[in-house]
């Protein structure tokens, strides 16, 4: 059984005189243990207000709806009490964000913020739990963390807030580590740092992680299995492998092909997705991407394109997906199923880490 089993998680604001916002419309998804799962897509397309969600930690205004199942380790966290739900988050979920400044209390010295965590979830106290605290800032990178410990977070570089923060995420040895946008608001040499820092953690400590991104240079470098999303649904969930080499889904043959390569030939043009992610189709309408689809066909519209699931185990949300050369027929049918959570990803060993994205073969291109 997966660690981590999303089903069919919905969440709608409802706003008064205006449209209600499904922000999350049916996501699925699972995570095993010590596996890295990225969730990519726009800005909008809903991956902070999945993990929110995952994490009951969306606002509580009117309005707001949350629907379906986040089952963590035979528990349903959507079902949680407030209390039930805090303990969880910090003993066994850790949670990191775009912005460490704003997850830092910024009057209280990091060492107390640390040994904080480790008194509340692990019992530590007084010099036991300075003595850990001063290791853990030492294992995320962070140079005289005795010193360190002492001082608050504005006297910290963006790079060491993001690193403190990461020591408080692990303090608790949590079995899940879920990251959105970690390392966006940093430059690009320290991002390197933070991503080796969060692989070194994972592989040691066999703490899965979901990479929330919408940078696929990123989800390249250290996702096992990828789930893009498009207008609140996963659209496309593959290892990382075929994700990369044969994307399926128009809108993931888009994405590689906004991205600068390393290796494409002088004067290759960039291959911009047309339109905005505004320009959404309800999903009720047909599929939310047809507006911007240069595949789209007469069945995109009328009813919302059913999960498909593919020969090699990948599956996917469009009725008319970017081909791969040399199917056999049989292999190129379709299995179309109901469900997602349980819809198996095919495993293979993961791939060495990707420097530059990998290009989407030519002939595959819309
Ligand atoms: N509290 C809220 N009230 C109303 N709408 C919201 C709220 N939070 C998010 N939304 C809307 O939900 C949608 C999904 O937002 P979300 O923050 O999950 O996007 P995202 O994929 O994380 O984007 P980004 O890459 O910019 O962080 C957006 O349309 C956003 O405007
Ligand atoms: S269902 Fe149609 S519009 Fe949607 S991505 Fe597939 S081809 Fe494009
Ligand atoms: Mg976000």
């Amino acid at each position: 059984m997966a660690l981590l089993e999303v089903d069919d998680l919905s969440v709608t604001f409802a706003r008064r005189n205006q449209r209600a916002v499904h922000a999350v419309d049916g996501v699925s998804f699972s995570v095993d243990a010590g596996e890295v799962v990225g969730l990519v897509g726009e800005s909008g397309c809903g991956k902070s207000v999945t993990s929110l969600a995952i994490m009951g930690l969306l606002p509580k205004q009117p309005g707001l709806r949350v629907g379906g199942k986040a089952v963590f380790d035979g528990t349903d966290l959507l079902q949680l009490d407030d209390r039930s739900r805090r303990d969880i988050r910090g003993r066994d979920i850790a949670m990191i964000f775009q912005d460490p400044l704003s997850s830092l209390n910024p009057v209280i010295p990091i060492g107390l913020q640390v040994t904080e965590v480790l008194t509340r979830h692990r019992g530590m106290k007084g010099d036991a739990a300075a003595k850990e605290a001063a290791q853990l800032l030492d294992r995320v990178g962070i140079p005289d963390p005795k010193r360190r410990l002492k001082e608050y977070p504005h006297q910290l570089s963006g790079g060491m807030r993001q690193r403190a923060l990461i020591a408080m995420a692990v303090a608790c040895q949590p079995r899940l580590l879920i990251a959105d946008e970690p390392t966006t608001a940093l430059d690009v040499t320290i991002q390197a740092q933070i991503l080796e820092l969060l692989k070194d953690l994972v592989r040691d400590s066999g703490t899965a992680l979901v990479m929330i991104t919408h940078d696929l240079g990123v989800v390249a470098g250290m996702c096992d299995t990828i789930n893009v999303l498009y207008g609140g649904r996963v659209v496309e969930t593959a290892r990382r492998r075929p994700l990369f080499r044969e994307p399926r889904h128009p809108y993931t043959v888009g994405l590689l092909g906004s991205v600068p390569r390393l290796d494409a030939g002088r004067g290759e043009k960039l291959n911009p997705i047309p339109g905005s992610v505004r320009d959404l189709l309800p999903w009720a309408d047909g599929c939310a991407f047809a507006p911007r689809c240069t595949r789209r066909v007469d069945a995109c519209v009328g009813q919302p394109p059913e999960l498909v699931l593919a020969h090699d185990g990948r599956s996917y949300r469009c009725v008319n997906p970017a081909p791969v050369p040399g199917l056999t027929p049989a292999e190129a049918a379709p299995v179309t199923v109901a469900g997602a959570a349980d819809v198996p990803v095919a495993d293979e060993p993961p791939a060495p880490a990707a420097g530059p994205v990998p290009a989407p073969r030519e002939e595959e291109k819309p």
